[in-house]
């Protein structure tokens, strides 16, 4: 999933643009983009949004943000839309992996009660929202098998420490934020999930944003949110590895699979190829969107 593009809530006209904007995913926001006094009115706009989105053949994921475990809303949120069977629930704030343990159960309760299968629903996490989501990165690891991605979030955070801005003069992110994005790539190799990278907010600075996407490709990130339409298709240019890598990629998986499972080290074009080779060969075939059945060794 390259892109995922945030959508609030209560914005019918937007979410129906939003479908037509090319983003891999939509995040139907109903927390911090969503006024107090219009919770209730987005979490029906987004059911029926869903329930519509549903009924037709789209392939781009739906996945709804509800607000945190501590507010006391996210059970109406999760009343609300799990019937309509969102491909994935975003979690903000997450506090660590006891949390995901929690949503998990309570999406199961909302999905026998509505009569859909129980564990289908994914859920997301943002985890650098609080002090404590990034002291507990470690946790997030095999907590649910509904986990399936980790993102990263900076203004709560600067909120959370008491911090007036997170980047400096230069506008570099800070030292704690900074942390907070590396923090999110390990936690996510960790718990063998996606990695994606935070909102970029000047969304009219289309040159800043493809520095900051080359930036995340580099180190480790499958993807990253958006906050406006014309943001993604500068998502998915730099989050689509580019032939030559897929190319490249598909030749380590076919070497390794000819030369059987007790292959170590194995030379391609005079090089030196061997077991994190084969794993980096792996994650740009699936970051291509390659079947396993296409190439026998990706798993
Ligand atoms: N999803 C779908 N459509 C969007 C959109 C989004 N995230 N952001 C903007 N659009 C639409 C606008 O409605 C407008 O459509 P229209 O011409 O049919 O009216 C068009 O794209 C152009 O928008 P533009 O005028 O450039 O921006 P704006 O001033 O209307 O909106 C924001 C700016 C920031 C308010 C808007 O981009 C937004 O709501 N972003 C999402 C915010 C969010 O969800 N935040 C929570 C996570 S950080
Ligand atoms: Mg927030």
């Amino acid at each position: 999933m390259r892109s995922l593009l945030f959508v609030p809530g209560d914005s019918e006209r937007k979410m129906l643009k939003a479908t037509s904007s090319g983003a891999d995913a939509l995040i139907l926001d109903l927390e911090d983009s969503v006024a107090q006094g219009r919770k209730s009115e987005a979490r029906e706009t987004v059911a029926a949004f869903l329930k519509d989105a549903k009924r037709g053949a789209g392939t781009q994921w739906l996945i709804v943000r509800v607000n945190a475990l501590d507010t006391g809303m996210s059970d109406d949120d999760l009343a609300a839309v799990i019937a309509a069977s969102p491909d994935a629930i975003l979690l903000p704030k997450a506090g660590s992996g006891a949390e995901i343990q929690d949503l998990s159960a309570r999406i199961g309760v909302h999905e026998a009660e509505a009569g859909l299968e129980v564990g289908k629903i994914m859920i997301h996490a943002l985890m650098t929202e609080t002090a404590a989501g990034m002291l507990s990165a470690g946790t997030f690891a095999c907590k649910s098998e509904r986990l399936a991605a980790l993102a990263w979030g900076a203004e709560d955070l600067a909120a959370d420490i008491g911090a007036s801005s997170n980047k400096n003069e230069t506008g570099a992110y800070t030292d704690v934020f900074r942390l907070a994005r590396t923090l999110t790539i390990l936690a996510a190799a960790h718990s063998r999930v996606d990695a994606i990278d935070t909102v970029f907010t000047d969304f009219r600075d289309m040159e800043g944003l493809d520095a900051e996407c080359r930036a995340a490709v580099r180190d480790g990130f499958t993807g990253k949110m958006a906050i406006h339409p014309d943001q993604v298709a500068v998502i998915n240019k730099a989050f689509t590895p580019p032939p030559e890598d897929v190319e490249r990629a598909v030749r380590i998986l076919a070497l390794f699979a000819a030369a059987g499972p007790d292959a170590g080290v194995l030379s391609l074009d005079g090089k030196m190829i061997d077991r994190p080779h084969l794993r980096q060969a792996e994650r740009v075939a699936r970051r291509a969107g390659l079947e396993p059945d296409a190439v026998p060794e990706i798993k």
